[in-house]
Order: structure tokens, then C-alpha cells, then sequence
């Protein structure tokens, strides 16, 4: 298979990146499971910008970076909260319906999250990643030049010596596509450029608002590749997702809270003014970890969110989802409070890339979750996110029109088939399976909201172990899509761990029992592989913890 673009994904950073190079080359997009099953899908809440008169492109830019705790990238914060306004505009037109509002300046009605100064999140009720999604898609399946592949699983990246002009690796190597498995056989897919968009990786916690396709593959690959990797132990949790044993991943969208829900214990007293001034719409890190703690002081296994002081007709218009979610599980939000607990939502870390979506192996363009663009530091605003992958996206779209003279012109050598050697069927799922089960508890109890160095140690000496089994069970076995998964998670749970290992502090999304306060100097923590190393042996390139 050759093609222009390869792209990783169908979440909406591969979709707009796709529907813009489209009028360059041919374009493939794959994805592992159905166009849909992706984190876009589900996001309810909506996308930040500045629409509003009465809002700011500095008072954006100062809540991203008040929430990122010391580690956002003041220019990448700007350029992304600047372009916000046009790439809404570029969605609209797209075909995406966002909700009307006559009564403010822009015409959008715009919602409240926490941490945001201001209402500014253009949405579609509580459905907004699906109606982003499917506007995309509309536009993908009738562009000729794009051909989406479902159910196919990419393996790893192809490296071949190379470079791009003005864009060198570290070891004269460069991405040229990827090992795509297709029915059982794996196939190389040679692309002059390769966009990874495979979203992020709450699969690796055993409680997680993503889907399942969450695996961290892109992040994975791109280490296994030789990419830069950041920040990695910045994981976000969502401070409510819904408590019910039927329901494993069902988000309870901040904008509950926007619009005047409350934190209470089950004696019905609200608590987040114990932990801050902003109480319900202070920044996640801060609501999780409150919730954390009163779950640790009561014992209880839930708090409860408290939104029935608001019109019933108004709570089912404006979060028709939730309310129908929570109704068939017999709990009526006008009347009832909705049992909560946090969960693994974002990785606010991920493959390091520069302001045009560039990671540090030439070829290979990485957007969305999976990157690390510099604009969330160590804490996410809520809906930043649909805003950095539109944005990203179009930049590095942008970064491709004007180097595809030179790119279209260039031959790809010829790459190897994939060898399966001596490798046999794997006759136990269940090798895979308690392995999967292992990492997810072990992340959850050892490496969740609040962290100690000693549960770190004892994570990372539990994982090594781990690694190396999965590492021979992939030389042994034939590669199937669950073995591949397994590989994935565990390689980013051990990234996980190994740079929380590395910051000595607490800062954002990261809490240590040992050191509670934040250092003097904000520092990323970078890592890649060790050249010829093991797989999980890594290089620290920035942020080493000296001591
Ligand atoms: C939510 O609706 O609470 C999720 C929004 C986000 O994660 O940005």
C-alpha cells in the first residue's frame, strides 16, 4: 500500500488534517476499530475560544496557563487561543451545528467549565464530540482522495535512513509509514508523510471515561520509533464519572457544574470550599484530588453531584445524554443526585512536538492527545483539547502544502515485509488478558490522583517484570490486535511511571506525599528510547532527577 498521507486515527485531528491534504495527495486513514470509536466521539462538553466581546484572547491565555501550572508554553498558548475563532468558523462550515444562542454577541451559546474566567465553549449540547465527529466523517466519506480503512490495526512505524529538509532526526532515520495489520496479516503501508492521531491512553487505568480503543498506541510507537516523549506523568481525572457498577466509562461533562451543579458527600453537605475559593469550578486537578480525599476520610466508594435545584425542562434540553444515561440506571438528575467518581480522562503529556505538529523523527507528524504541544502543561482547561487538535492540525496541513513541491517529488525506498519468523498461534488469551488486568489495577493503586514515591518504585519494579513477559510473548507469538494493545499500554504505563519518577514535586496533575509543594523551577520532563536498548530503557534528556 502507498499513499501521500497516512493518517493514524479518525478522531477529529486526523479528520480535519485528512480533509486539508486531501488537496495535496491521496490520503489513507486507518483505524483499529469502527471511524467512530474514538475519544471525540464522547467528548461532551465542547471546544474553548474567545466569541464573546466581554471575553479575551489574554484572559484564555491566562487561564490555559494558570491552569498548566508553570509548565505551559506561553507561545504555543497563544497561536492556539488566537486561531480559535477561525477554526470554530472552519467547523460551522464543515457542517457542524453548534447550538444558537440570540441573546450574546456571537451568536454561539456558550458554556462555563472550570478553571474558564469566562463563558466560552462553543458546544452542541452535551453531545458535541458526536456532532464534530459526524460532520467530519460526512466531509471524509465523500472526498474522493481519502480512503478510510477500518478495522485495521497498526503495529509499529517504518524507519528508513532519510531525512526532510530542515527537519533531521537524531539518528539519520525517518518514519516512511507504518506495519498495518489487516485480517490476521501484517502489510508494511509506505506514506511520504505519517500523522499519528490514535488519541490517548486512559485504557491503562482500571477506571477510565475513554474509549476502548484508548490504548496509548500512538505514543507507543512513536517512543519504540526513537520520538521524543513529555510530561508523561501528567495524567488528568475527570472528577465525574458516573458510579454505577453497569456503566464503565460514562462521563458527567463539567458543564454540569458550568451550570451550577455541586459537590456533596452522601450526607448532602457540599465540600469543594474546603479545597478552594472556586469551589465546583476549580481546575480538575484540584476537584479530583478533593474528591480523592473525602473519599479516603469517609470511606465511602462515591460522592455525589447535585444539579436538581435547575428546571427539569431546562437540565433535559441542555444535557439531554446524561439525563437519558442516568434515567435508565435509575437515577432522575431534576430530582436525584448522580453518584460520582473521578477517572483517568487525558494525557496531558504525550509525543513532544513542535508549533507545525512535527515530532522529533522526520516523517512523522503527530496531533491531538498523542502529542505534547506544550499547550497544557501540567494541567488541561477544560476543552482545550478539541481546540489544540483542530488547530494543530491545520498548522501541520499548512507546514505540508508548503513543503509538498519538494515531498511529492521524493521516492521512498523499498521497505521490508513484516517476518514472523518462527512464530507461533498464541492457544491463551489468557496470557494477555491477566497481564492487561495486572497494569490496570497496579496503575490505579500505585500511580493514580495521589502518588508516593515508595508505590512509584514498587509500580516500576512490578512493571519491568511485566515488560519483560509481554516483550517475549510478542517474539514468540503471532501478533494479533490484543497483543499489540497490551504492548502499548504497558510501554505507557511504564513511561508513566518512569517520568513521575523523575519530578521530585508536586505540581498540577502530580502529587507526591513526599514533596507537596512545587519546586523554584518549573522543568518538562522529556525522555526517548535508549539507542539499542531495551524497549522500556529510557534516555533523559530533560527535567533528570539529580538526587
Ligand atoms: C467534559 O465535558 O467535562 C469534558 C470536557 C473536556 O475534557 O475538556
Amino acid at each position: 500500500m502507498d499513499c501521500d498521507f497516512l493518517v493514524i486515527g479518525s478522531g477529529i485531528a486526523g479528520l480535519s488534517f485528512a480533509l486539508k491534504c486531501a488537496e495535496l495527495g491521496t490520503v489513507v486513514v486507518v483505524t483499529k476499530k469502527k471511524d467512530v470509536d474514538t475519544a471525540t466521539n464522547l467528548a461532551q462538553g465542547g471546544i474553548a475560544a474567545v466569541l464573546e466581546g466581554n471575553d479575551s484572547v489574554a484572559a484564555h491565555v491566562g487561564d490555559t496557563i494558570l491552569s498548566g501550572a508553570g509548565l505551559c508554553d506561553e507561545a504555543v498558548v497563544r497561536l492556539v487561543v488566537e486561531s480559535g475563532p477561525d477554526r470554530i468558523a472552519e467547523l460551522v462550515a464543515y457542517g457542524v451545528d453548534f447550538v444558537r444562542d440570540q441573546a450574546t454577541s456571537s451568536g454561539y451559546s456558550l458554556g462555563r467549565e472550570g478553571g474558564h474566567s469566562h463563558r466560552r465553549v462553543a458546544h452542541a449540547y452535551d453531545l458535541t464530540g458526536r456532532e464534530i465527529e459526524r460532520a467530519l466523517l460526512e466531509k471524509v466519506r465523500e472526498h474522493s482522495q481519502i480512503h478510510m480503512y477500518e478495522e485495521h490495526v497498526v503495529v509499529d512505524l517504518l524507519l528508513a535512513e532519510g531525512e526532510i529538509e530542515g527537519w533531521k532526526g537524531q539518528n539519520g532515520k525517518m518514519c516512511v509509514g507504518a506495519y498495518v495489520m489487516e485480517g490476521g496479516k501484517v502489510k508494511p503501508y509506505r506514506a511520504k508523510m505519517t500523522v499519528l492521531c490514535t488519541g490517548g491512553a486512559g485504557k491503562v487505568y482500571l477506571y477510565t471515561t475513554n474509549p476502548d480503543i484508548a490504548t496509548g498506541d500512538g505514543i507507543a510507537m512513536a517512543f519504540r520509533a526513537g520520538a521524543s516523549v513529555q510530561n508523561m506523568e501528567f495524567v488528568q481525572f475527570h472528577p465525574t464519572c458516573l458510579f454505577h457498577p453497569l456503566e464503565k466509562n460514562f462521563l458527567i461533562s463539567e458543564a454540569v457544574r458550568g451550570e451550577g451543579g455541586v459537590l456533596v458527600g452522601i450526607d448532602g453537605v457540599p465540600f469543594m470550599g474546603k479545597y478552594d475559593e472556586r469551589k465546583d469550578l476549580a481546575t480538575r486537578d484540584t476537584v479530583a484530588r478533593a474528591i480523592d480525599r473525602e473519599l479516603k476520610e469517609t470511606g465511602e466508594d462515591c460522592v455525589f453531584l447535585d444539579i436538581s435545584h435547575r428546571e427539569p425542562e431546562y437540565l433535559k434540553k441542555r444535557f439531554p445524554t446524561i439525563y437519558k444515561k442516568c434515567l435508565s440506571r435509575g437515577i432522575d438528575i431534576t430530582k436525584d443526585k448522580i453518584p460520582v467518581v473521578p477517572a483517568a480522562h487525558y494525557v496531558c503529556g504525550g509525543v513532544k512536538t513542535d508549533t507545525l505538529g512535527r515530532s522529533t523523527v522526520p516523517g512523522l507528524l503527530v496531533l491531538g492527545e498523542t502529542a505534547c504541544t506544550g499547550l497544557h502543561g501540567g494541567n488541561r482547561l477544560a476543552s482545550n483539547s478539541l481546540l489544540e487538535a483542530v488547530v494543530f492540525a491545520h498548522r501541520a496541513a499548512k507546514y505540508c502544502t508548503r513543503i509538498w513541491p519538494v515531498l511529492k517529488e521524493e521516492e521512498r525506498g523499498p521497505v521490508d515485509a513484516w517476518i514472523s519468523g518462527n512464530a507461533r498461534k498464541l492457544s491463551e488469551e489468557i496470557l494477555i488478558n491477566h497481564n492487561w488486568d495486572s497494569i490496570r489495577r497496579l496503575m490505579w493503586n500505585y500511580v493514580g490522583i495521589v502518588r508516593s514515591m515508595e508505590r512509584l518504585a514498587l509500580a516500576r519494579k512490578r512493571m519491568e517484570f511485566i515488560c519483560a513477559e509481554i516483550d517475549q510473548h510478542y517474539r514468540k507469538y503471532i501478533v494479533t490486535p490484543n497483543m499489540v494493545e497490551l504492548r502499548n499500554i504497558s510501554q505507557v504505563a511504564m513511561l508513566i511511571i518512569q517520568s513521575a519518577m523523575q519530578r521530585k514535586e508536586s505540581r498540577g496533575l502530580h502529587y507526591l506525599i513526599e514533596y507537596p509543594g512545587k519546586t523554584e523551577q518549573a522543568r518538562q520532563t522529556v525522555v526517548r528510547k535508549k539507542n539499542d536498548g531495551l524497549t522500556r530503557e529510557i534516555e533523559i534528556l530533560e527535567g533528570k532527577n539529580n538526587e
